[in-house]
């Protein structure tokens, strides 16, 4: 253990901080709930890798910037905009940064900000400290404002909750037609798999299973397992549900109480039986908390994704609109809450928007 005060910032480190947060806006929007990341090694003050966290269960800044520069990490600097996370559990898929950075022999760190969960901050600055590297935290600005989004979720216990669907020009989110398969292009249908991809859960009503039987997969799959959930209060779903027989992914099947006599759970399904299925709030998304479930696509009809608006529950909407008229009655949804951010692109044939929620 140093006990050596750290030497102050650089101006070398001064500008990768700032280069390291500019790389960490680069992960605004694809990793949340976890924080955006940027991070930047120095070498005699001269830049030699840098990294960000990219997604959602992709690696963190910290391993992305100590891959580029292998041995040269050696006796380097690493200026990253918040303290490297030293425990791997809850949530946290990745293995502690801490130790990676101590194992590549990096002789001073830079921090821009501590971890604002209560839980974890200054134990990466102590674990560090302890293991002789030297340490400086800047408690900057625009690290600390980075953190912002990380920070007023962390309270929140919940799953972050990304709700998504497809409608036509009028409103529908269902064809009249029952032959019809698809609303959205195909460009939107990949990108829907890419959002499956990026997610730990998958969350649909008993309506959409019995309308649609879908596979409820992600096609690439993702770095991390998805497990289906199908919230069917009443156990309407029949045993022969596709996402109750092909095993392809786990399958948590919410229902109201177990009554005397009802079957179980078809095999390979595990029925997770709440006494108030139906509060979102308070009863779902706490379960699925305590399950491990960090974020989640939110694929209902709209039944569900009323609910979930109407608890103020959403944290990000994707919305595809296909240019036609699809034909089905448009569903009545509680207003969306203000958006802090809005997007509106074209997405192949169809227009796609992005809100999200504050
Ligand atoms: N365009 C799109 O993006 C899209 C996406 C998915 C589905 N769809 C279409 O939407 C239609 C199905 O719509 P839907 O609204 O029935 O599907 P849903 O929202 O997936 O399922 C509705 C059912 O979920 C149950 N449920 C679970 N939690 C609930 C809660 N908190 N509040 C109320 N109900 C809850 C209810 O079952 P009980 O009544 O048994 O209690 C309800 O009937 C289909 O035509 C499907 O093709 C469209």
């Amino acid at each position: 253990m140093s006990d050596a005060a750290p030497a102050p910032l650089a101006p070398a480190e001064a500008a990768a901080l700032e280069r390291a947060v500019a790389l960490a806006r680069c992960g605004v929007g694809a990793v949340e709930p976890n924080p955006p990341v940027g991070a930047v090694l120095l070498r005699a003050g001269v830049p030699l890798a840098e990294g960000f966290h990219r997604e959602w269960g992709a690696p963190h800044a910290e391993a992305e910037a100590l891959a580029g520069a292998g041995e040269g990490a050696r006796g380097a600097t690493l200026v990253v905009t918040l303290e490297p996370c030293s425990s791997r559990g809850g949530a946290k898929k990745q293995p502690p940064c801490v130790d990676a950075v101590i194992a590549a022999g990096v002789r001073r760190v830079v921090i821009g900000a501590l971890d604002p969960d209560p839980r974890h901050g200054g134990a990466g600055v102590a674990r560090l400290r302890a293991a002789g590297v030297e340490t400086l935290v800047v408690d900057a600005a625009p690290t600390r404002a980075l953190l912002a989004r990380f920070a007023a979720h962390l309270g929140k216990q919940r799953p972050f909750v990304v709700l998504k669907w497809a409608q036509g020009v009028d409103g529908s989110w269902a064809s009249a037609d029952p032959a019809a398969r698809w609303i959205s292009g195909e460009a939107a249908r990949e990108q829907v798999q890419r959002l499956r991809a990026r997610v730990d859960a998958i969350v649909v009503g008993s309506g959409t299973v019995l309308a649609d039987d879908p596979a409820l997969t992600a096609r690439p799959p993702g770095p991390r397992p998805l497990v289906r959930v199908i919230v069917d209060p009443r156990a309407r779903v029949a045993a022969s549900a596709r996402c109750f027989v092909d095993g392809a992914a786990p399958t948590w099947w919410v229902t109201g109480p177990l009554r005397a006599g009802e079957p179980a759970a078809p095999a390979g399904v595990e029925r997770l039986p709440l006494e108030a299925p139906r509060d979102v709030a308070q009863a779902l998304l706490p379960l699925l908390h305590a399950r491990g479930v960090r974020r989640l696509l939110l694929e209902g009809g709209p039944t569900l994704a009323a609910a979930f608006l109407g608890a103020g529950v959403v944290d990000r909407a994707w919305v595809f609109v296909a240019p036609r008229a699809v034909g089905g009655a448009p569903p009545s949804l509680p207003p969306l809450p203000p958006a802090s951010q809005a997007r509106l692109v074209p997405w192949g044939e169809d227009l796609w928007y992005q809100l999200e929620f504050a």
